[in-house]
């Protein structure tokens, strides 16, 4: 089975996801969520996920919010820096009239966006074949290529081996395919390598 058909009939349905083969989510959903899962579990996130949604509906919404309101709301979910790059990028992308760049390049040079963050929502919001690499798809690749080299120095042969596997079609869902089989399949701990 492939990974994009084993995505359509087991994807996780998390709230800042469309299903396997259907239009892109909203930018600024896609954005908020992956901001939001650097450090935090996918558990921890949906409430606060839920939450900002409910209070800033779009980026301009966000981008008008008071600095101390955002920080009440960001309380808990830890690393706040996180949150003050949150709001700065919400700014920048108020001042371009609330629309996102919508390549990995353009997503970049937005402030406090990260290299994970534009690929993140180049590839799921705006289905770019950019390669989306966080600890679980790092997992993956390691154990699929067998790439024994321990971590840090193993980083460069992973993306480059994760950048050949992103397709030019569906590359939202392969990243977040990944991610889930790196989550419920090839786990950290106790993977079941049989069903995979
Ligand atoms: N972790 C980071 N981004 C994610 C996503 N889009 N779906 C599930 N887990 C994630």
């Amino acid at each position: 089975v492939s990974l994009l058909t084993w995505y359509d009939n087991q994807a996780r349905v998390l709230p800042w996801r469309s299903p396997p083969g259907t239009p892109s989510p909203d930018p600024y959903r896609v954005w908020l969520s992956e901001v939001m899962l650097q450090q935090t579990t996918v558990a921890a996130v949906g409430p606060y996920f839920a939450r900002f949604l409910a209070r800033w509906p779009t980026v301009t919404d966000l981008a008008a919010a008071d600095d101390a309101e955002v920080m009440a709301a960001w309380a808990g979910l830890g690393y706040y820096a996180r949150a003050r790059n949150l709001l700065a990028c919400a700014r920048a992308v108020a001042a371009r009239g609330g629309i996102f760049p919508s390549s990995e390049a353009g997503l970049r040079e937005l402030p406090g966006l990260g290299a994970y963050t534009a690929a993140a929502v180049a590839a799921i919001a705006f289905g770019e074949r950019a390669t989306v690499v966080d600890a679980n798809v790092e997992r993956v690749v390691a154990r699929l290529f067998a790439i024994d080299e321990p971590l840090p120095r193993a980083r460069k042969a992973i993306r480059k081996r994760a950048e050949e596997l992103t397709p030019a079609e569906r590359p939202g869902d392969f990243a977040q395919a990944m991610m889930d089989l790196g989550a419920t399949v090839c786990t950290n701990r106790n993977p079941r390598c049989l069903l995979c």
